[in-house]
């Protein structure tokens, strides 16, 4: 399939957005670019495209095979997949199971400690504000989301962890945090949508505690794609 440009719906930072034509249904493109810091940070991953298209591939089956709802429809080619076309609710959920980022840095802690329970934090989706911490209160009061809204997403959202912790722990990985979008449907249905890959997750070996994410490209550690590579590797070996 051509995805003609006229038809491009929206560029982001890692993905394209065609439409397609049936209303209810997308074309996502994903892209080498990384940006890192909102923007301030540029680069190419060679092939991260096509790695985060096949990673997210794989856990949006495994989530959706154990009841979670996902955009994902089908595979079109090695960078491009249809997807219900969504409403994308403008906050990132992000899990924290391990402390790291911006949270090591909010409370000036060593990364590493495993949290007790798992911490949700949202932020409101604006480049320009690069992405503001904000509470329910906020969320609700300002219209981002409604409470059902909010109560619906956190619910999916342990769901989710807790498969995702397993997933990834049979694969000698822990699953320090990630980051998550939602959509509403044309029916009002709230899903999960964007991608689920190391763009958007912090993954350490079990054994050696080497970032295998994006944090190599943030930090400059090198060696990025090959640790892309490593986590495709194993999660293909795990659903052989
Ligand atoms: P943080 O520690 O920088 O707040 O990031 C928490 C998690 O969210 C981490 O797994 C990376 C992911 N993340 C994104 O996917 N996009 C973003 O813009 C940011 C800031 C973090
Ligand atoms: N995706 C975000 C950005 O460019 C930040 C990040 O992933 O660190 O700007």
């Amino acid at each position: 399939m051509i995805l003609l440009e006229e038809n491009m719906i929206y560029e982001g930072k890692a993905k394209k957005v065609y439409s397609t034509t049936d209303p209810n249904k997308i074309i996502i493109y994903y892209k080498d670019d990384a940006t890192a810091f909102n923007s301030l940070k540029k680069g190419v991953i060679q092939n991260k495209g096509i790695l985060n298209k096949e990673i997210t591939t794989i856990i949006f089956e495994y989530l959706n095979s154990n009841g979670i709802n996902t955009h994902l429809i089908e595979n079109i080619n090695d960078r491009a997949q249809i997807c219900t076309k969504v409403d994308i609710i403008p906050l990132e959920v992000i899990v924290r199971n391990v402390v790291a980022g911006s949270m090591a840095k909010l409370f000036m802690m060593q990364e590493g400690q495993v949290l007790s329970e798992a911490v949700i934090e949202i932020c409101y989706k604006k480049d320009e504000l690069a992405d503001p911490m904000i509470n329910d209160f906020h969320a609700v009061s300002l219209g981002f989301a409604t409470k059902e809204d909010l109560d619906n997403m956190y619910e999916q959202t342990k769901k989710i962890n807790t498969l995702l912790k397993d997933f990834f722990d049979k694969i000698g990985i822990i699953l320090v945090d990630f980051k998550i979008e939602f959509g509403k449907d044309h029916q009002g249905n709230i899903i999960l949508a964007d991608e689920i890959s190391p763009d958007c997750c912090r993954l350490w070996d079990k054994e050696t505690k080497k970032k295998l994410d994006k944090d190599r490209f943030r930090r400059d550690l090198g060696d990025i794609e090959d640790a892309y590579q490593e986590v495709l590797k194993r999660i293909k070996g795990m659903t052989l």
